[in-house]
């Protein structure tokens, strides 16, 4: 969407916010995670599979710490923080791809897309093949310490 269509500034208020949340939760989940009794490792059956796992699920904690702080940083550089939720009125600048955080937020996303297309597939992998309960241990409700 342009900067210039007038529905803009509230996509972006929506999408920060949004952003923001999702860092909160990832604070909060990551918080849980140290703190409470995990489950024992869920294996794959193959020992480098079992390797790039821990890789990925820390991953995902260090790339929504990065989306956020790109968001932030452009967010930041652009006024957004006035424009979006003071309401200013000042107009928005004509492209935010201006800003080196800018550009990196966009890239970072395909990495975290990447890195969710993978966790899916994991998770289906585990729940349809190896059959192995996995949907059960990440919803909430006990489990199993070890
Ligand atoms: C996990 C959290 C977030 C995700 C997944 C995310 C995702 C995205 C994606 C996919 C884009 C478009 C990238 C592109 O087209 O190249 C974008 C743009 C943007 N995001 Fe985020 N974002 C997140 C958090 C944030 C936060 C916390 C802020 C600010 C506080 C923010 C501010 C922005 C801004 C200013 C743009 C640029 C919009 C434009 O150029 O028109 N984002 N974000």
């Amino acid at each position: 969407m342009p900067n210039s269509d007038p529905r803009k500034i509230n996509v972006l208020l929506v999408h920060m916010a949004g952003g923001m949340l999702i860092l909160a939760m990832m604070v909060i989940r990551f918080t849980a995670r140290m703190w409470t009794a995990k489950p024992p490792t869920a294996t794959t059956g193959n020992p480098l599979l079992d390797r790039i796992t821990p890789v990925i699920h820390y991953g995902f904690y260090i790339l929504v710490v990065l989306m956020a702080g790109t968001g932030f940083g452009t967010a930041i550089l652009a006024r957004l923080n006035e424009i979006v939720f003071a309401g200013s009125g000042e107009p928005l600048p004509p492209t935010l791809k201006i800003y080196p955080t800018r550009v990196a937020h966009g890239y970072i996303a395909l990495f975290l897309l990447g890195f969710i297309i993978l966790h899916v597939a994991a998770a289906l992998y585990h729940q349809f093949v190896r059959k192995d309960g996995l949907f059960r241990r990440m919803s909430f409700g006990r489990s199993e310490s070890n």
